[in-house]
């Protein structure tokens, strides 16, 4: 086993075809393929995602290999994302890891999707002060980690219902906006106001719930609508405001529970979401307020990467953990 391997990692889980190479504990290569084709459906489809994914996913692996300068001789290993995630993608990544690995006589380590955007917080930041509180904010998911070292860690909340990007997502769809929602929500926030003050739920937990906020706003737009047809077009900025600011409140409310309660040093925040400036900030805040660092990994690092997944399979590397080409894919979480 080498002591700094070179890793090829692919990441398949959703709409984002992706391909990473790590060599000497440095990212030297990170490719996004960002499939345009869902927005004119609203939302990722599964089987348009597969296809796509077949498409990209070979002209990535040489473009990474090309970029990095690593020669495929050189690969110790291939880390691929096993799940959570969409079957049909993360059986096109899997297969291609698995005959990659056969044909080049290399190990293939499984990689959890979710660890890895909790890893994402430590390529640039290799020496965090643990233990850290991570919140995992995606599209698919929200979860509250407590992160005691890169091989240790234990969910400690996660959402009851949507998840926090999906929350961004469905609003913005309300208002009119394209799939995904929440960057341009985030845009349009910057010039609006927390006028409409939309429920908060607090479950008084380290869990989440955001169905009760996407509810409150669907009725209330259908009632002001009904009053004047031109309210969303009027409000635009304000709305997209006010929904932010309650779930970043929403994702906020545990994350003080857990400050108050667990001992932490750190406060990190990953996945697509954590790429939102209002909870950017907050979470900034939150830290300075109790004296703790504050970890968020650059936009790259953030939304669906391969770099996630080259870093937590050089975790795994170091342990000894691979897998054999048996490896299946997981649609649900397995912790
Ligand atoms: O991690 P990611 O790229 O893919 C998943 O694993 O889901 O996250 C995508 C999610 C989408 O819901 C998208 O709307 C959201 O992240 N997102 C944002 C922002 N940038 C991406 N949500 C709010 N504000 C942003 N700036
Ligand atoms: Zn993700």
């Amino acid at each position: 086993m080498k002591r700094n391997p070179n890793i090829l990692a692919i990441e398949t889980s959703c709409d984002d075809t992706a391909v990473a190479i790590v060599r000497d504990q440095q990212i030297v290569a990170n490719i996004v393929v960002t499939q345009k084709v869902h927005a004119d459906y609203g939302g990722v489809v599964p089987e348009v995602a597969s296809r796509a994914h077949l498409v990209h996913i070979i002209p990535g692996i040489d473009q990474a290999l090309k970029i990095s300068g690593v020669r495929q001789s050189d690969l110790s290993a291939i880390a691929v994302t096993a799940g959570p995630g969409l079957i049909g993608s993360l059986i096109v990544g899997l297969c291609t890891a698995r005959s990659l690995a056969a044909a080049w006589h290399i190990p293939i380590i499984g990689v959890d999707h979710l660890h890895a955007h909790v890893l994402s917080c430590f390529i640039d930041h290799p020496n965090i002060e643990l233990p850290m509180l991570c919140l995992t904010v995606s599209g698919g998911h929200t979860q509250l980690v407590l992160v005691d070292d890169v091989d240790q860690m234990k969910i400690i909340g996660r959402t009851q219902d949507d998840a926090a990007g999906e929350a961004f997502d469905k609003i913005g769809k309300m208002i009119g906006l394209p799939y995904p929602a929440g960057p341009q929500m985030d845009r349009l926030a910057q010039d609006g106001h927390d006028t409409f003050s939309f429920t908060r739920t607090d479950l008084n937990t380290y869990d989440f719930s955001f169905s009760g906020l996407k509810t409150h706003v669907m009725y209330f737009l259908k009632e002001r609508v009904k009053q004047n047809p031109r309210f969303i077009d009027a409000h635009l900025h304000d709305i997209a405001a006010s929904a932010q600011s309650a779930i970043v409140d929403m994702l906020l409310s545990p994350m003080k529970r857990a400050i108050d309660h667990l001992q932490v040093r750190t406060i990190g925040i990953a996945g697509g979401v954590s790429a939102n400036s209002a909870l950017r900030s907050a979470t900034t805040d939150l830290a300075n307020l109790h004296g703790l660092s504050i970890v968020m990994p650059k936009m790259a690092y953030c939304t669906d990467n391969a770099a996630m997944i080259a870093m937590a399979g050089w975790v795994k590397y170091r342990s000894g953990k691979f897998d054999d080409l048996r490896l299946t894919p997981y649609a649900r979480h397995l912790l």
